[in-house]
C-alpha cells in the first residue's frame, strides 16, 4: 500500500456526500471509487465527486485491487452485510453508526475482520475532532474531580416524515434510539464505561419504531447518565458533564462538537475552550482510520470493536426493555 489511502465509498446517500467532502481535507487518504446498486447512479456520483472509479455494484468494488479502505455509508440494516462483503475481499471497513442492527450482526463483523485480518472500525465520527481528545485529556487529568453525572440528547424533527424512509421504517430499522439516540450513548460510554443497570422508556409511533426514548444508565460506583433522542422535535444537543470539582458543557452540537466551557466548582471560573473543524469534521475519523491502517493495525483505542460491541448490546437491551424488535429480527 502507497502512503496514500485509495477509499472507496459503499453507497451514494446523503452521509456519502459528508463523508466525500471530509476526504478533500484528509491528507492520507483520497477517494479513489464509489460503488452503487445502480450503475447509473455510480457514473453520476463519480462525474460529480471527480472520483477514478464508479463500479458497477458492491461486490465488484470489494472485489476491487484498487482500494484500500471502504466506507460503508448504506441503511443500518445493510451494514453488516455489505461490511462483511468488503472484509472478506481484504479491505479494511469503517463502517457508518450505528455499526450494525444488534450484537449479533456486529458479532458477526468482527469475527470477519479477525478472519481476514483486517482493519474494522465503527463510524463514531464525534469521538475524533480536536475538542474530543482535548475533553478526554481534561477528564483525565482531573480538573473536574470524578464524574457522577452526564446529561446528553440528541433530537431533530426530520424534514420529512415518510414512512417508508429510513428514519421511521421498522424494515430499515428506523427510530430515534439507532439514528441519534446512539450518539449520546457512545458519548456515555467514552467516559463512564459500561453500566451496571439501566431504566428506559420510549414514545412508539405510527410506524412502531421509537420517535422518542429516555434512558437513566447507572454505573457500579453511582455515577449516572441521563440520555434522550428524538425524532419528534429539535432538543438542546449538548452534553453536560458534572465531576465532583467542577463540571464541563459540550455544547450545541455536542455530536459535532467544537466548543466547550469548563467550570470550576470552587472559584466559579469559566474556561471556554474551542476547537472549530479545519474541514467538515468527517476527516477526522478518515484520517485516523488512514493511519491505523498504514501502521498496520487493526482496532484501537478510541473507537474499539469491543466497545463498539459493549454499546450494541446496550442499545439490544434497551430495546428489549420495550419489546421493540424489528421484522427481520
Ligand atoms: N455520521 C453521521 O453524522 C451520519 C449522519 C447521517 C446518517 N448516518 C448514517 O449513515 C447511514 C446512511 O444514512 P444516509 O442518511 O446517508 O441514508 P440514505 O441517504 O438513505 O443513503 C443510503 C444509501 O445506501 C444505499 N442503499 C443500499 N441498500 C439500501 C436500501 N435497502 N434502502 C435504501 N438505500 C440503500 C443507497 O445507495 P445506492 O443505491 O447508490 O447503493 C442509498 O443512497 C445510516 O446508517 C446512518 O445512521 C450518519
Amino acid at each position: 500500500m502507497s502512503e496514500l489511502i485509495k477509499w472507496g465509498i459503499l453507497g451514494t446517500g446523503r452521509i456519502s456526500r459528508a463523508f466525500a467532502e471530509g476526504l478533500k481535507s484528509v491528507s492520507n487518504g483520497v477517494l479513489h471509487g464509489v460503488a452503487s446498486r445502480d450503475y447509473y447512479r455510480s457514473k453520476a456520483y463519480a462525474d460529480e465527486w471527480s472520483v477514478p472509479l464508479a463500479f458497477e455494484n458492491y461486490l465488484q468494488m470489494a472485489e476491487s485491487e484498487a482500494i484500500d479502505a471502504v466506507y460503508v455509508a448504506t441503511p443500518h440494516t445493510q451494514h453488516a452485510e455489505n461490511s462483511i462483503l468488503c472484509l472478506k475481499h481484504g479491505k479494511a471497513v469503517l463502517c457508518e453508526k450505528p455499526f450494525a442492527v444488534n450484537h449479533g450482526q456486529v458479532s458477526e463483523m468482527v469475527a470477519q475482520a479477525s478472519k481476514s485480518n483486517v482493519l474494522l472500525m465503527e463510524g463514531m465520527w464525534s469521538r475524533f475532532p480536536p475538542l474530543m481528545k482535548e475533553l478526554r485529556k481534561v477528564l483525565s487529568s482531573g480538573e473536574i474531580g470524578e464524574v457522577r453525572t452526564l446529561h446528553a440528547d440528541f433530537g431533530f424533527k426530520p424534514k420529512t416524515r415518510e414512512p417508508e424512509g429510513r428514519l421511521l421504517n421498522p424494515e430499515l430499522a428506523g427510530g430515534s434510539l439507532l439514528d441519534v439516540g446512539i450518539y449520546p450513548l457512545s458519548l456515555a460510554s467514552m467516559i463512564m464505561g459500561k453500566p451496571e443497570s439501566f431504566v428506559s422508556d420510549w414514545n412508539r409511533g405510527s410506524t412502531g419504531v421509537d420517535e422518542q426514548a429516555s434512558c437513566i444508565l447507572k454505573y457500579d460506583n453511582g455515577s449516572m447518565a441521563l440520555l434522550h433522542s428524538s425524532l419528534e422535535s429539535e432538543t438542546r444537543q449538548e452534553a453536560f458533564i458534572s465531576g465532583t470539582e467542577g463540571n464541563i458543557r459540550i455544547h450545541k452540537q455536542c455530536w459535532k462538537p467544537q466548543k466547550m466551557t469548563i467550570t470550576s466548582r470552587l472559584s466559579q471560573k469559566e474556561k471556554i475552550v474551542e476547537r472549530p473543524f479545519a474541514g467538515n469534521g468527517f476527516n477526522y475519523e478518515a484520517e485516523f482510520f488512514g493511519q491505523l491502517l498504514l501502521e498496520g493495525k487493526t482496532d484501537n483505542e478510541i473507537m474499539s470493536l469491543e466497545e463498539s460491541l459493549a454499546i450494541m448490546s446496550l442499545l439490544d437491551q434497551i430495546r428489549d426493555s420495550w419489546g421493540l424488535r424489528y421484522p427481520f429480527e
